[in-house]
C-alpha cells in the first residue's frame, strides 16, 4: 500500500489496500453496510444490492461490495437515498419470503435476512409477491433440509458449493419467482456430486437450507452454548464449535475464522458426532474372558494383557508379526510415543496412523 492509498468514508480519511472494495474497507473500519448476497469468503457477487452506498461523482447508487476503491473516492454510506433503496429491496426480496418463525439452529446464517430486516425496521407485506423455490420435503437425505420456500435467491449456496468446496452440485433453474436451487439434474442431493460438507446449510442467509442433525434438538429448551476446540476426525485440524444444550451435544459449526478450514468441514465432522453420546461408546477396557467373552477391565489390566499379548507375539512368530495404528485423534507427543514403543517391542518399523486427509 502507498501513502496516497486514501479515500473519504463517511467523512472520515481512511487507507485502503489496492483491489480492496468499499464493503471490504467499511467492515475493515468497523462500519457495517447491510448485505444479503455477501459471505466474506466468496467472490463479489452484487445481486442483492442490499449494500448500496452514494459515491461523489455518480448519479446512481453503487453495490459497495463489487465497487473497488479508487484514490480520493468520497464515499457515504448512510444517505436518507440509500436507506430509502435498502428498505424498498429488503420489502421486495421480503415478499418472496413467506413470514414464517426459522430456527437459528438452522444453520450459521440461517437468521441473517430477519435480523437485517429489523436492524432495517423493515416490515412484511408491502409488495405481493410468491415464494420463489419450491421446498424437496420427499429428499430424506439424512444430513441437508432442502427448505426452498424460505429461498431468496441469494445463491450463496450455489456459490459455496462452487467455490469453497469445488463440487458444483447445486445449480439454478428458471428465473424471477420460477426460480429454484437444484442439485444435478433437479435430483435428490444423494443423487448429485454433493459430499454433505454442509457449507450451503452454513451460509445460507434465510434457514431454507437447515442441518436436520442439529434440528433433532430443536425441542431441548436449554440454551445453546457453543465451545472452539479442533475436529478430532484427521490429521487437518479444522477448527470447529461444539454447540451443547445443557449436557447433550446436539451439534458442530465450523469456524469461520479456524486457521485450517476457514468455516469448510467435511461431511464426517460436521455430521457425525452422534459417537460421542452414543449409547454403545466404550467407557472403560474390555479384556476377553477364558470363554472368549469381552469382560469391563481397569487400564492396568487390559494394558498387562495387551503387553503380554505383544511380546507373546513376537517371540513365537517374530517381530513382523505386530503392527501398530495409531489414532489419528491422538496429539502429536502420543502419535510419537506409539511409534517409539513399536520399534522399541518388535525392531520393525510396523507403525501407522490415519493422521492424513
Ligand atoms: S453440502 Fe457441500 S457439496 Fe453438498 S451441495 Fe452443500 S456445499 Fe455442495
Ligand atoms: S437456499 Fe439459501 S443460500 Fe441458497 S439461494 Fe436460497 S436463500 Fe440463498
Ligand atoms: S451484498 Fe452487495 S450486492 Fe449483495
Amino acid at each position: 500500500m502507498t501513502t496516497e492509498n486514501v479515500f473519504e468514508l463517511d467523512g472520515r480519511p481512511l487507507r485502503f489496500e489496492d483491489g480492496e472494495t468499499i464493503f471490504e474497507a467499511a467492515r475493515r473500519a468497523g462500519t457495517a453496510i447491510p448485505s444479503l448476497c455477501y459471505d466474506p469468503r466468496l467472490n463479489a457477487f452484487g445481486g442483492c444490492r442490499m449494500c448500496v452506498v452514494q459515491v461523489e461523482g455518480i448519479a446512481k447508487p453503487v453495490a459497495s461490495c463489487t465497487t473497488k476503491i479508487t484514490r480520493d473516492m468520497v464515499v457515504k454510506t448512510t444517505t436518507p437515498k440509500v436507506e430509502r433503496l435498502r428498505k424498498t429491496l429488503l420489502e421486495m426480496v421480503l415478499s418472496e419470503n413467506p413470514d414464517r418463525q426459522v430456527s437459528a439452529d438452522r444453520g450459521l446464517a440461517a437468521s441473517e435476512m430477519n435480523d437485517l430486516a429489523q436492524r432495517l425496521g423493515v416490515r412484511r407485506g408491502r409488495f405481493a409477491g410468491a415464494t420463489s423455490g419450491k421446498s424437496r420435503p420427499e429428499d430424506d437425505n439424512p444430513f441437508i433440509l432442502r427448505d426452498y420456500d424460505l429461498c431468496i435467491s441469494c445463491y450463496r449456496c450455489v456459490r459455496v458449493c462452487a467455490e469453497r468446496e469445488g463440487d458444483y452440485a447445486l445449480g439454478v433453474k428458471g428465473r424471477g419467482f420460477a426460480t429454484q436451487i437444484t442439485a444435478g439434474f433437479d435430483r435428490a442431493l444423494g443423487d448429485s456430486t454433493c459430499t454433505y460438507c454442509g457449507q450451503c446449510v452454513q451460509t445460507c442467509p434465510t434457514g431454507a437450507l437447515g442441518d436436520k442433525q442439529i434440528m433433532r434438538f430443536e425441542s431441548l429448551s436449554a440454551a445453546p452454548e457453543t465451545t472452539r476446540t479442533i475436529c478430532p476426525y484427521c490429521g487437518v485440524g479444522c477448527s470447529v464449535d461444539l454447540v451443547t444444550k445443557g449436557d447433550r451435544l446436539v451439534g458442530v459449526r465450523p469456524a469461520m475464522d479456524g486457521p485450517a478450514n476457514k468455516g469448510a468441514l467435511c461431511v464426517k465432522g460436521q455430521f457425525a458426532y452422534d459417537f460421542v453420546q452414543h449409547a454403545d461408546r466404550l467407557k472403560t477396557p474390555l479384556v476377553r474372558n477364558e470363554a472368549g467373552e469381552l469382560t469391563p477391565a481397569s487400564w492396568d489390566e487390559a494394558l498387562d494383557r495387551a503387553a503380554r499379548g505383544l511380546t507373546e507375539s513376537i517371540a513365537k512368530h517374530g517381530r513382523k508379526s505386530v503392527y501398530g495404528v495409531a489414532s489419528g485423534r491422538a496429539p502429536n507427543e502420543a502419535a510419537y510415543a506409539m511409534q517409539k514403543l513399536m520399534r522399541m517391542l518388535s525392531g520393525a518399523h510396523y507403525i501407522d496412523n490415519c493422521s492424513r486427509a
